[in-house]
């Protein structure tokens, strides 16, 4: 099938950067179709392709690494376009070929965000005091928000001195509105404007209808990798609201995201061996003792953008099967196995609800008040980092993917055991 889309099964941070640099050598057009800068895909690589150290990408599609790939900022996704371009700045200081209209397009009808936006965002966050969602304060909702209302600006705007001037001039305008009423500084047009305009310069030879071109590099044929953000446990319609994203992090997504009809494809979810999560919601198998302290630091969990902790918690069954039935994944990767050395092997089954009742499947409400029950299997004491044959994983290991498998009912077609390229078992 020449189209791929991988997804992430929870809240994100599962990986998708390792699977889609992988997957990214043997594709044509690599193309992000939602969410914005919260985003933070990280790879690491041999230090001949991108110098030392892993590289965090936010906002340029992970295929940028592969000098072949085509790489698409969909539709979907929204721009910080200031963001945009110190990215390009860094990409190419670390050696790596980004050329705007040639490996990199950027869809004209994605929307902006503005530095109002983060204002906003973090306003917003601040008012909802202990309802607070736990934003990565880069302006994603309130950028979709005005998407939704119709005044967004998009980024062909940034092309187009007039039409610029026109939605500037309300977005200035709504906004000064609320930040008078928070008593912050207002916005200057003229500054933006400015500002906008020079951004718009240094974009303009990558802003097409990215569209248009995957459709006609769909019908020719090409290989086309859709990466995913965040993860389903996010998405905007299916995640668990109020505590997701602002976007269709999901599958759906993919479509809408981009311009590409609904059609067949494979779609991979990249799940960790564990749970983790960054901001507020409900975490059913979250744990809160010492063991997720050693967890966090076995798996590095700090988040990528933010740098927050993250939560940390066993694998879980129900919240897995629920994606792979929204995400339509037949096959999954399970990601940092090797960091469960040494821990016991945790998963939930199912879930006890308040009324005494188990369920099998995902709640949409009251999901913080509900009772994981969970299996517990003998763990692994080995370092499995340099194991690249799934019959040479400890018994134990094996054991873990069997009942994974068993109990989503998806195939496990590639386990990782490390960080690097090449620390992946194909089965
Ligand atoms: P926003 O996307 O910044 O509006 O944040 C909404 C929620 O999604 C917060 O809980 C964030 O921590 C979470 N989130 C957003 N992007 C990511 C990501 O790339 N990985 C993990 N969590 C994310």
């Amino acid at each position: 099938m020449p189209t791929t889309c991988v997804i992430g099964i929870l809240w994100g941070d599962e990986g998708k950067g390792k699977v889609i640099d992988y997957l990214a050598a043997e594709t044509d057009f690599v193309v992000r179709f939602g969410g914005g800068h919260n985003a933070g895909h990280t790879l690491v690589l041999p230090p001949a392709i991108a110098g030392e150290g892993k590289l965090v990408l936010h906002l340029v599609p992970s295929g940028i690494v592969h000098a072949h790939a085509v790489n698409v900022i969909g539709n979907g996704v929204v721009v910080d376009p200031i963001h945009l371009c110190d990215e390009i700045e860094k990409l190419q200081k670390r050696g790596l070929r980004v050329e705007l209209g040639d490996n990199l397009l950027v869809s004209e009808r994605a929307h902006v965000i503005l530095g109002a936006h983060q204002r906003q965002d973090q306003l917003a966050e601040q008012s909802r005091g202990s309802g607070r969602i736990g934003t990565t304060g880069r302006g994603i909702g309130p950028a979709y928000s005005d998407r939704c209302s119709r005044i967004g600006m998009r980024v062909g705007d940034l092309v187009r001195p007039e039409a610029l001037r026109k939605v500037l001039t309300a977005l200035v305008e709504q906004k000064n509105a609320l930040f008078a009423q928070a008593g912050i500084d207002l916005l200057d047009f003229d500054s933006m404007y400015a500002e906008l305009i020079a951004v718009g310069e240094k974009l303009r030879p990558g802003i097409v209808d990215a569209g248009l071109a995957l459709r006609r590099a769909q019908s020719a044929g090409k290989r086309i990798l859709l990466e995913g953000a965040q993860g389903c446990l996010l998405d905007l319609e299916h995640g668990t609201y109020p505590f997701v994203t602002s976007s269709h992090s999901s599958t759906g997504g993919a479509f809408s995201g981009t311009g590409l009809p609904p059609h067949e494809m494979r779609t991979i979810g990249i799940v960790k061996a564990y749970a983790t999560r960054v901001g507020e919601g409900p975490f059913p198998t979250e744990l809160h003792d010492d063991t997720a302290e050693r967890l966090r630091a076995a798996g590095k969990e700090y988040g990528s953008t933010t740098g927050r902790p993250r939560r940390i918690g066993w694998f879980d069954t129900v919240a897995v099967r629920y994606s792979g039935g929204i995400s339509g994944a037949k096959e999954l990767v399970l990601t940092s196995l090797d960091v469960l050395q040494g821990f016991p092997l945790k998963m939930a089954t199912a879930y006890r609800l308040a009324d005494g009742t188990e369920t099998l499947d995902m709640p949409a409400f009251d999901l913080e008040t509900v009772e994981p029950q969970f299996v517990e299997m003998p763990g692994f004491d080995e370092n499995i980092c340099d194991v690249r044959d799934f019959d040479e994983l400890p018994q134990n290991a094996k054991n873990y993917v069997a009942a994974i498998e068993e109990q989503t009912g998806m195939r496990i077609s590639t386990v990782s055991v490390g960080p690097g390229r090449d620390q992946v078992i194909q089965r």
